[in-house]
């Protein structure tokens, strides 16, 4: 049956879309994927940092066919509906600081349209700061501000213009040669080389950052670099973006990473996460920002579809009822643990890091090179043996584990396992 799958996907799918498996799979519980061809596998995937209660959480199917026996879609272009604005209620009040305005709609690449959009609508300013290793969408802004990887850009340019990217603190790669205890952040200082070669800040109107660099290698950028951004936008009134689609939900231990530094961003993409695997996403910012964004400036048809809404209240709730932040936190840091004992015992290990459930180990080779073969060879293995992982970083060299954040202990030990039998098999 998986072969008669397969060859129609090959047949009226475009080849267009990255397949980091040929498996077809049927359905999910929990932790767990299951393929037509009744084979079981421990996804550490979680589509792609989306399903933060794993597959099929109970309340939220529950909550999605409630909704869906009332009402799919009418769009809310036409009229507003509960699940909607109960939704943006409720939201509001898990978001940092202010950020209590929402523009729904599908997806993470959308949302980042929006914010582009949203930035240049409120300042009139045409140049926008992103990063190195940044990775924002496919859409035509997202894929502008989108640098990490050039294959993604192959054949699309002209972008668009204005974008200047700095260099993201990837500190376990320190462009300048740096290390954490004598960094002067000259990473920061590319900001204002920037203003004195290429651009004024006065043409600036947004810097977009992910707060943790997601597909460019689940980096976590220092506080302090953090807090010298944040300080110079303020000095030089441009907007301060965050890019959540990934981070947000919950999979750094916080709800948005944005608490992480203790900073509160004039505008936060949101998606992945938000409504536990139903599509949807928003642009948030404070009323006070986004309140005079005019009638028609922006728009969507599907977006703030009713079932994600619901789907997406369903989440909170759980949230709320399961202590999921706190079991993040718990199962995150034993993870971290272990995968720190790991790299101990394989010199393949470069480093560990990440924050949460948001972890990834750097696969290098003898040299401390990125070994782009080596992490395929143990991702294979792993699948190979029940459990799906994915990769992460410029260099394809780094493997990402973006567990459900409510993975029993259990689950996570059988993951750490097959895990620990792959870097056995390449060692
Ligand atoms: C940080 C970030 N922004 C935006 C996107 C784009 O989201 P989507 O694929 O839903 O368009 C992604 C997707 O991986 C992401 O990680």
């Amino acid at each position: 049956m998986n072969n008669d799958f397969l060859e129609l996907y090959r047949e009226h799918l475009s080849p267009a879309l990255t397949r980091a498996t040929q498996l077809v799979f049927e359905k999910g519980e929990g932790p767990y994927l299951y393929t037509t061809d009744g084979k079981r596998y421990l996804d550490f995937v979680s589509g792609i940092a989306v399903n933060q209660l794993g597959h099929c959480h109970p309340k939220v199917v529950a909550a999605a066919k409630e909704q869906a026996e009332k009402l799919i879609h009418c769009s809310l272009i036409l009229g507003s509906y509960p699940s909607a604005v109960r939704y943006a209620k409720e939201l509001a009040k898990v978001t940092p600081g202010e950020l209590n305005m929402f523009f729904f709609s599908n997806a993470g690449t959308e949302a980042v349209e929006g914010a582009l959009k949203l930035a240049r609508w409120k300042t009139r300013k045409p140049c926008f700061i992103a990063y190195q290793g940044a990775f924002h969408g496919r859409t035509m802004g997202a894929i502008s501000v989108t640098a990490s990887s050039a294959s993604f850009r192959a054949r699309y340019a002209p972008f668009l213009p204005t974008i200047y990217h700095v260099p993201y603190p990837y500190c376990y790669r320190c462009l300048y040669g740096g290390q954490p205890e004598t960094c002067s952040l000259d990473c920061l200082e590319e900001i204002n080389r920037l203003f004195k070669y290429q651009t004024t800040p006065a043409d600036v109107a947004a810097v977009l950052i992910e707060p943790v660099l997601g597909e460019g290698g689940y980096i976590v950028p220092p506080v302090r670099y953090m807090k010298g951004l944040e300080q110079l936008c303020r000095d030089h009134d441009i907007l301060l973006i965050f890019d959540e689609v990934q981070t947000g939900f919950g999979r750094t231990g916080k709800m948005f990473a944005a608490e992480h530094f203790n900073i509160v961003p004039d505008i936060i993409c949101l998606a992945k996460g938000m409504a536990s695997g139903f599509p949807l996403a928003a642009v948030a910012a404070s009323k006070e920002f986004m309140g005079d964004w005019t009638e028609g400036a922006h728009g969507t048809t599907f977006g703030g579809n009713p079932v994600s809404c619901a789907a997406g209240l369903a989440l909170l709730e759980v949230f709320r009822e399961e202590n999921i932040l706190v079991k993040c936190n718990e199962r995150g840091s034993y993870f971290k643990k272990v995968l720190q004992g790991l790299k101990n015992k394989y010199p393949v290990i470069g480093d560990v890091r990440g924050l949460g459930l948001m972890l990834a180990v750097e696969i290098v080779d003898s040299k401390g090179q990125p070994d782009g073969e080596t992490c395929s060879r143990i991702i294979a293995y792993c699948a190979e043996h029940g459990l799906l992982l994915m990769k992460c970083g410029t260099f394809k060299n780094c493997i990402r584990f973006m567990t459900p954040l409510n993975i029993s202990r259990a689950a996570l030990d059988e993951g750490i396992s097959i895990f620990r039998d792959a870097l056995k098999s390449v060692s």
